[in-house]
């Protein structure tokens, strides 16, 4: 692992370390020099911190139909077909992919054998989630970040901050070429270029623009702001996906109980006890996630709860410590036991559904520029995506992108002069406050106004104040040397303003987005997709 560059070029330029960028790099590293920059530690990506695990057709009584079907279904009418069934079918393969590649998915024994072990997650109709206990995304990234280091020709280097794509303007006014990105050496705080004959974007998802999350925190959303200023085309950003069930607990940050518990029997109850599930859906816990996280909301606001409880302390204590020893290790610090009490949970922001638009080669709209993972916008999650049906959509994208990323490089067509990156009259930045006070501002008020429950009015008012946050960093931005803070506030703000125009544009609830001014789904006026061209 590399820790230190200067102007680089590669075949291959991969701009995050997740599974999306890693499965790239590797496929791509059988044609050409892959350079994978990651903004801090490789170990710090969403991906590291995924829990129940990759949904993929793999038992014999499961079928492509049903995978694509309940698929379709939690997308709530808006998943692109063709996307689900392709990615769906990519499953099989590219679970095999990822074993090759060294990943120990869970196994037991059955009938004397050994088979891997399925887990059931919400929405799901069949047993379909391959996992490594309840760390499944550390495993994957051990397997896949193992296998990057050992290959001669993919180069990994951490801390460095992408800041802009290099793009090559169009001479007939379209919409450009990427050739790389600037980077910012965080330990240098050097600035340098990294250009390449195919960039791919796999930085991940957004959900540190809200106050409560699931996210580590490097989910800025770099990459959407990223694109986005360079033109490509964004949609359905309204559909950020709250997960119903993490740790409450004021020492415990951002820590996520699996839904797997849930598909393994635990309860839902008020503090007194009582289950309140199956009066929201006849699937009680095992509900969508969108209709799971607003009946957990709908009781916080009814009963002025501050959390509610989940239960598992039915199931046999020794099955509970083997099936999830990361949560129950990690509850035990805080003093809790799952095995012996109910613990206290609340719904966090946890995964960004629309993106980055791609086509299923995951070509963006900007030439030699692809996009994969939580970042970009297949059409497979529509309104609602499945559980675990994310690992499986960055790992199939990220193979699929290699593949047509190598004709991308074909020619070895050297990329144009693009000037030293110019600092201006920029001066250091003495006033951390005024970083640290727009960054609260940004993830509180979006989440109060563009939460699990919106309004035309609790918009309109995250619009205004957005707008002036945004004229301040930007003025900020511009009088003052970069750095990873004041990069990550410029797209901060960025993602949240294009979060309430998404939101604005879509006048009915549906899938994961719920506003009380239009309590119904409109299948006749609504915009099927709420595009922004960049
Ligand atoms: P990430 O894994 O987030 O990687 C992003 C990479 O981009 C990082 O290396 C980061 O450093 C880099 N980066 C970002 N910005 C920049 C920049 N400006 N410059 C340079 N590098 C940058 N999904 C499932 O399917 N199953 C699960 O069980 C599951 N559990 C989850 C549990 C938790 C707690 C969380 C947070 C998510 C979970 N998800 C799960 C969602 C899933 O983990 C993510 O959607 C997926 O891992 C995203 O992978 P990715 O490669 O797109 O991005
Ligand atoms: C979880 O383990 O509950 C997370 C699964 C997911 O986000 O797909």
């Amino acid at each position: 692992m590399a820790n230190d560059s200067s102007d680089l070029h590669s075949d291959f330029l991969v701009i995050g370390g997740g599974i999306a960028g890693l499965m790239f790099a590797l496929k791509a590293s059988a044609a050409g020099s892959v350079t994978v920059l990651t903004k801090a530690e490789s170990a710090e990506a969403n991906t590291n911190y995924a829990q129940g695990g990759i949904a993929s057709v793999w038992s014999v009584d499961d079928s492509f139909d049903s995978h694509v079907n309940d698929t379709l279904i939690a997308g709530a009418g808006l998943c692109d077909r063709t996307a689900v069934e392709t990615i769906v079918r990519d499953g099989p393969a590219v679970v095999r992919d990822l074993i090759e590649l060294g990943t120990e998915f869970t196994r037991v024994s059955e009938h004397g054998e050994q088979e891997y072990d399925l887990g059931q997650e919400g929405g799901h109709s069949h047993r379909r989630v391959l996992h490594a206990h309840d760390f499944t995304g550390r495993e994957i990234m051990r397997a896949l970040g193992g296998e990057a280091a050992r290959r001669s020709n993919i180069r990994v280097i951490e801390n460095h901050v992408a800041v802009n794509l290099l793009i090559q303007p169009d001479p007939r006014g379209g919409r450009g070429t990427c050739w790389g990105a600037y980077a910012l050496n965080k330990a240098a705080a050097k600035v340098s270029r990294f250009t390449a004959g195919a960039t791919m974007l796999a930085t991940g998802g957004a959900g540190k623009v809200y106050l409560y999350t699931t996210n580590p925190d490097i989910a800025s959303g770099d990459g959407l702001a990223m694109a986005y200023r360079a033109g490509a085309p964004v949609a359905n950003l309204e559909f950020f996906q709250f997960h119903p069930t993490c740790l409450y607990h004021p020492a415990a940050k951002s820590f996520l109980i699996s839904e797997a518990l849930r598909g393994e029997g635990a309860i839902l109850t008020i503090p007194d006890g009582t289950p309140f599930m199956k009066r929201y859906h006849p699937d009680g816990e095992l509900a969508p996630r969108d209709i799971v996280a607003r009946a957990i909301d709908a009781e916080m606001k009814r009963l002025g709860l501050d959390c509610v409880y989940l239960d598992i302390s039915h199931r046999d204590s020794d099955f509970v410590r083997r099936r999830f020893p990361n949560i129950y290790e990690r509850c035990l610090s805080f003093g809790l036991d799952l095995t012996k009490q109910p613990i206290p949970v609340v719904p966090a922001a946890h995964y960004m559904c629309g993106g980055v638009v791609t086509d299923l080669r995951g070509r963006t709209s900007i030439k030699r520029l692809y996009a994969a993972g939580e970042v970009a916008m297949t059409g497979l999650h529509g309104a609602n995506r499945l559980a675990s049906n994310s690992l499986l959509e960055a790992a199939v994208m990220g193979r699929r992108a290699a593949a047509d990323a190598v004709s991308a490089i074909e020619n070895r067509t050297p990329p144009p002069e693009f000037r030293d990156w110019d600092a201006g009259s920029a001066v250091r930045s003495e006033e951390r406050v005024l970083i640290s006070q727009a960054w609260d501002e940004i993830r509180r008020l979006m989440w109060n106004y563009v939460g699990i429950i919106r309004s035309d009015l609790r918009l309109q008012r995250a619009a205004r104040r957005i707008n002036l946050l945004k004229e301040e960093i930007d003025s900020y931005y511009w009088a003052h040397f970069i750095d990873s803070d004041l990069i990550e506030l410029r797209n901060l703000i960025t993602v949240a303003e294009l979060i309430v125009r998404c939101a604005s544009m879509r006048k009915e609830s549906r899938g994961l987005h719920y506003t009380l001014d239009y309590p119904d789904r409109d299948d006749v006026q609504t915009p099927r997709d709420t595009l922004i061209e960049g």
